[in-house]
């Protein structure tokens, strides 16, 4: 199974792609070697002792003894899918990007997943879904590395080891292998509280969704568009599901997790191979990109606000159909790796510093987890645009490089000519302003208000929404060991809303705290209202 099995836009090719599992009439070695017998080991007579020099027997063995790779440190559990991103053009005037011209059609893959539990934790638990995608445009591959939660954790990427090292199972017993459901999950984002809006979140029917096929998907972070002019514009992206927005309740997702751990990857796959193909339309939020890139108050680069639609309307920009299951799991699901620094001219960054740490993070961890520099040649991870890129040897090399002089430009193998240039479709960042600053470690303080969105978030839901809020609320911290994280629980929840607080406390039978934030804060702005 090779490049070959793929057709020209990505696709795994046959009407079940991949039931075979190699051609040839033969059991051979990996070197081709027609096989005898592959069911005994070459022994000193029939009854041993086993010798060294049976090539096949250590062939086979070290093979197999080698088949697993590290899984992701986050989001090891996920289920995949190849599609299409068919574009409006209802974008084409804020970005040159080709793929969001009217009418063109881009392949993707989309990988769905949940963050903290190993790859082999069930599919239902209450966590955050990762949601990313991958544009095979001709201008180079486009990841869109989104959550179905629209804000996130922490501000600022160097508490991402902290806040994972907190969700993920306590370090001694490992339990629990994938629920948020433990004292340093607690502990943590009660001492965070930049935290509260996205744990409010993962408290909600969002944090269990019904299906992969009924989740929102969200860009999360503030991105900036250029159109051919060189005029930008800061946007939100969304993914909203033709299906609508679905979730299982508490005792479902209880049921599902035990009866069928897999139960959204094989929802997933069996709507597919139904030929129920899964539809969302992907939209944005736009503001204008002015020098403090805040909106009706909102600081654009904090990743834990969101911008409400009745504010910033989100506005349809194209289709995407999930079409076809990986044929191999490995192969695409396992092997595939989405960087959010995989841009393509007219789509560029902003300064959110969450942003900016994710910009190092993934390639350096996918060289250690897909075993060093190469892994972009995979058949799964392979651009549809022509490659030049002058990258040479390193672990895993497959390409058979011709030329003797791999640097631009020479004068030694008449190899294509650099190019530099705006008119050469080739990407340049936008020259943004930098602005003249002290270098400080402190965050900006329009990043300090962390209650007053989980307010409106609360304020927004219907009795049986808040219900399961309550339920959820009052089920986790009730877990907790420790008497301090559940009443440090209960203060941000006191900060959040005096009823949310009031009715978890029941349940503990806890005290109910006062509010520790200021009334003025805590109210959300009219603006946001
Ligand atoms: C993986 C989303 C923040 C590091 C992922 C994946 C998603 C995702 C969807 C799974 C990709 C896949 O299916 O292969 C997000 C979102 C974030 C966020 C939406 C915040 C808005 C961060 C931060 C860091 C980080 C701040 C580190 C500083 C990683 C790493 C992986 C990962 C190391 C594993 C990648 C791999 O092994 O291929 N993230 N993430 N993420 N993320 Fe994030």
């Amino acid at each position: 199974r090779g490049p070959d099995t793929y057709s020209p836009t990505g696709q795994p090719t046959g009407a079940r792609r991949g039931r075979m599992a190699q051609d040839g009439a033969y059991l051979t070695t990996a070197q081709g070697a027609r096989l005898y017998d592959t069911d005994h080991s070459l022994k000193a007579g029939p009854r041993g002792p086993v010798l060294l020099q049976d090539h096949h027997l250590r062939e086979k063995i070290t093979h197999f003894d080698h088949e697993r790779i590290p899984e992701r440190v986050v989001h090891a559990r996920g289920a995949a899918a190849h599609g299409v991103f068919r574009s409006y053009g209802s974008a084409a005037g804020i970005t040159k990007a080709g793929f969001l011209a009217e009418g063109v059609e881009t392949p993707v893959f989309v990988r769905f997943s949940t963050v903290l539990g190993s790859r082999g934790s069930a599919d239902t638990v209450r966590d955050t879904r990762g949601f990313a995608t991958k544009f095979y445009t001709d201008e180079g591959v486009f990841d869109l590395v989104g959550n179905n939660i629209p804000v996130f954790f922490i501000q600022d990427a160097i508490k991402f080891p902290d806040v994972i090292h907190a969700g993920k199972p306590h370090p001694d017993r490992e339990i629990p292998q994938a629920q948020s459901a433990h004292d340093t999950f607690w502990d943590f984002v009660t001492l965070h509280t930049e935290a509260t809006h996205h744990t409010l979140w993962n408290m909600s029917d969002r944090g269990i969704p019904r299906s992969y096929r009924m989740m929102e998907g969200f860009g999360v972070h503030t991105f900036r568009l250029v159109n051919a002019e060189g005029a930008t514009t800061l946007v939100k992206f969304h993914w909203k599901p033709k299906l609508g927005v679905h979730s299982q309740v508490w005792e479902e997702a209880q049921i599902t997790a035990g009866a069928d751990p897999d139960f959204h990857r094989r929802d997933l796959a069996d709507a597919i191979e139904a030929g129920a193909f899964p539809q969302w339309e992907l939209g944005v939020q736009t503001f204008p990109d002015t020098e403090d890139q805040m909106f009706e108050g909102i600081d654009l680069l904090d990743p834990t606000k969101i911008v409400p639609e009745e504010l910033a309307p989100v506005r349809p920009i194209g289709l995407m159909t999930l079409n076809a299951n990986p044929s191999n799991f490995f192969a695409e699901t396992e092997q595939v790796a989405f960087h959010v620094g995989h841009l393509v001219p007219g789509i560029d960054v902003t300064n959110d510093p969450l942003l900016q740490g994710r910009l190092f993070s993934y390639l350096d961890t996918q060289l250690s987890r897909l075993g060093g520099p190469n892994f972009g040649q995979l058949p799964i991870n392979r651009t549809h645009a022509p490659v030049n890129d002058m990258l040479r040897d390193g672990m895993h090399q497959t390409a058979v490089h011709r030329g003797v002089a791999p640097y631009r430009p020479n004068s030694l193998d008449g190899g294509c000519p650099f190019l530099a240039g705006a008119d050469t479709g080739a990407y340049i960042e936008v020259p943004a302003e930098v602005p003249a600053a002290r270098k400080v470690r402190d965050a900006a303080v329009s990043f300090d208000d962390h209650f007053s969105q989980p307010r409106l978030f609360w304020l927004s839901m219907s009795p049986t929404e808040r219900e399961h809020i309550v339920d959820a609320y009052t089920f986790e911290l009730g877990k907790c060991w420790e008497q301090a994280v559940k009443e440090r629980g209960l203060q941000v929840l006191a900060n959040i809303d005096a009823d949310l607080c009031r009715q978890v406390a029941a349940g503990l039978g806890l005290p109910a705290p006062e509010p520790t934030v200021p009334p003025a804060a805590v109210e959300p702005s009219p603006a946001l209202s």
